[in-house]
C-alpha cells in the first residue's frame, strides 16, 4: 500500500442502522454469514472490485482494501432502532427475504441485535403501528435521546468509530424551506420550537449522528441531509454525509442504460417505469405522501443524463409541456410479491429520420438482495472518508445512490450516469490511496 494520510481502521466499527426491516436484516445476516465463511458478499464493490492504480509499467489492479485501509467485516458490530421491538432474527424471518437455512446459522448473533426505541412521528409514516417509540416532548429531546443511544452503544460495545445509516421507511415528502433548512441556526431553533412540519424524525437521527462524530447516510429518498443546514453541520463536525436513496433495481438499470441511448445519439420520446412490490416498504409507499418522496427521487435520474437543452432534437420533443421526453414512474403495492419486486420499463426511442422503436425491460429483482451490498459499501466507504478527513457531501458515493446529493445552491448538478459515477468512485479510492486521479482507459 502507498503512503497516504488516511488514519488506520483500528478497533471495532459500530454500524447503527435506523430501521430493522427487510433491507437492514438482509444486510446484517449477509455480513454475519460471510464472516463465518457460509456465504459470499456478491455485489459488494468493497469486497470484490479491483481497480487500476498507477500507469504504464507501474500499473496494478488491486482490491480496495489493498489501496486504502478499510474496516474488516470481523470488526463490525451492529446496532439498530425500530418502531417494532422484534430483534433482527425475528425481523429477518418476518421479512421473508432470506430462507431459514440462510438465517439460522447466525441466529444467536441476530437475536442479540435488539432495536432501540425509535425517534418516530406517526404523521411521517401513517401505516406503521409499532410502539417501540421514544417518549419525547419535542424534536430537540429526540436529538438528545438519540445522541445518548449512540454514546451508550459505542461504550457498551467498545467501538472505536460509529457510522449511522438510514434503512427505515420512506417518510412523507418534506420540501426544502430556505427559512428553516437554510442554516444550522434556523434548523436548531426549529428543533427546539418543536416544528413538526419541517423537522422530520430522520433529521434528528442525522443531527445526532453528526454531533456524535459519526458519518450519516440516507438510504431512503428523504430530504434529511439534502439541506444546507445539514451541510453546515457536517462541515462543523467534519463528518461525511451521503444520500439519497439506495440505487438498487430499476434506477440502476436506468442509469446504466440511458447513457447508451445518449452515447449513440438516439432520440427519446418517452420512458415509462412501473413496479409492483409487496413488502412493508411497498405498504408505506402506497400512501401518496410517502410515494411522492420516492417519485421525486426516481424522476431525477434521466434529466442529467439525457439533456433536452444540450440535444434539443433528440430529447426536446416530448409531450411533457412540449419541452422534453415524457418520463413517468409508478409503484404499486401488490402483497403476493413481497420483496420480489417486478419492474417494467417501456422506452420509446427514435432513430434515423425520426422512426420510432421500443425497448422493453422486465427486471424480476429482489429488492433487499440488491440493497444489502450497498449498505456494506456505503458504511465502509463513509468510515474511510471520515478517517481520510473528507467531510460534507461525499459525491464519490453517487454510484450507490438514486438521487445523489450535490450542492444545488451553487448550481452544481447531480451526476447520474453510472459510468461517470464509477469514475468518481475509482478516483476517490485512488486519491485516498495516495495515487493520482485519472481517466485512463483500463
Ligand atoms: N430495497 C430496496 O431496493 C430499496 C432501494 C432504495 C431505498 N430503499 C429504502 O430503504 C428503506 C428500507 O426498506 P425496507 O424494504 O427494509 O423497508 P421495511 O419496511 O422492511 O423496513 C423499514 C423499517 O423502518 C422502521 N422505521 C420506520 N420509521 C422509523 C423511525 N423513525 N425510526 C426507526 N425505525 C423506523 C419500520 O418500522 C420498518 O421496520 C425504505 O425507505 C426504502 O424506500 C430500499
Amino acid at each position: 500500500m502507498k503512503q497516504n494520510d488516511v488514519k488506520p481502521a483500528d478497533g471495532k466499527l459500530g454500524i447503527m442502522v435506523v430501521g430493522c426491516g427487510a433491507v437492514a436484516t438482509t444486510f446484517m445476516t449477509g455480513v454475519l454469514m460471510t464472516r463465518k465463511g457460509l456465504t459470499k458478499p456478491v455485489g459488494s464493490m468493497t469486497q470484490y472490485d479491483k481497480i487500476r492504480v498507477g500507469r504504464g509499467a507501474d500499473k496494478q489492479y488491486l482490491h480496495y482494501q489493498d489501496i486504502v485501509p478499510l474496516a474488516k467485516l470481523d470488526d463490525i458490530v451492529f446496532g439498530t432502532w425500530d418502531v417494532y421491538p422484534q430483534n433482527a432474527y425475528q425481523a429477518a424471518m418476518y421479512a421473508e427475504v432470506l430462507k431459514e437455512k440462510d438465517i439460522n446459522p447466525v441466529k444467536d448473533e441476530l437475536e442479540k441485535i435488539v432495536p432501540l426505541k425509535a425517534a418516530f412521528d406517526k404523521n411521517y409514516a401513517k401505516r406503521l403501528t409499532g410502539d417501540n417509540v421514544k417518549d419525547c416532548k419535542n424534536r430537540w429531546e429526540m436529538v438528545e435521546a438519540l445522541r445518548q443511544d449512540i454514546r451508550d452503544f459505542k461504550e457498551k460495545n467498545g467501538c472505536a468509530r460509529i457510522v449511522v445509516i438510514w434503512a427505515a421507511s420512506t417518510e412523507i415528502y418534506v420540501p426544502v424551506d430556505e427559512k428553516i433548512h437554510g442554516t444550522l441556526a434556523a434548523l436548531e431553533e426549529a428543533m427546539k420550537a418543536d416544528d413538526r412540519e419541517h423537522i422530520a424524525p430522520s433529521m434528528c437521527y442525522a443531527y445526532a449522528a453528526l454531533t456524535e462524530g459519526a458519518p450519516f447516510i440516507m438510504g431512503a429518498p428523504n430530504t434529511t441531509v439534502d439541506i444546507p443546514a445539514m451541510w453546515e453541520l457536517a462541515e462543523k463536525t467534519r463528518m461525511p454525509i451521503a444520500g439519497k436513496d439506495f440505487k438498487t433495481g430499476q434506477t440502476l438499470v436506468k442509469s446504466g442504460f440511458a447513457p447508451m441511448i445518449g452515447a449513440r445519439c438516439l432520440g427519446l420520446s418517452g420512458w415509462f417505469s412501473t413496479n409492483i412490490l409487496g413488502n412493508r416498504d411497498g405498504l408505506v409507499l402506497d400512501e401518496p405522501a410517502n410515494f411522492h418522496t420516492k417519485e421525486v427521487s426516481k424522476l431525477s435520474t434521466l434529466e442529467t443524463i439525457l439533456k433536452p437543452d444540450v440535444q434539443p432534437d433528440l430529447y426536446g420533443h416530448g409531450n411533457d409541456e412540449d419541452t422534453q421526453y415524457y418520463h413517468k414512474v409508478r409503484i404499486n403495492y401488490y402483497p403476493p410479491r413481497n420483496d420480489n419486486k417486478e419492474g417494467w420499463d417501456n422506452i420509446d426511442i427514435f432513430g434515423w429520420m425520426g422512426y420510432p422503436m421500443q425497448i422493453k425491460i422486465n427486471f424480476l429483482c429482489r429488492d433487499s438482495i440488491l440493497a444489502a451490498p450497498l449498505l456494506l459499501d456505503l458504511t465502509l466507504l463513509s468510515d474511510l472518508a471520515a478517517r481520510a478527513g473528507r467531510y460534507g457531501i461525499q459525491r464519490f458515493l453517487s454510484f450507490f445512490l438514486k438521487a445523489p446529493m450535490h450542492d444545488y445552491t451553487q448550481g452544481e448538478e447531480a451526476v447520474n450516469n453510472l459510468y461517470q459515477q464509477y469514475t468518481m468512485l475509482k478516483n476517490a479510492i485512488r486519491e485516498m490511496g495516495g495515487y493520482e486521479a485519472d481517466e485512463e482507459i483500463d
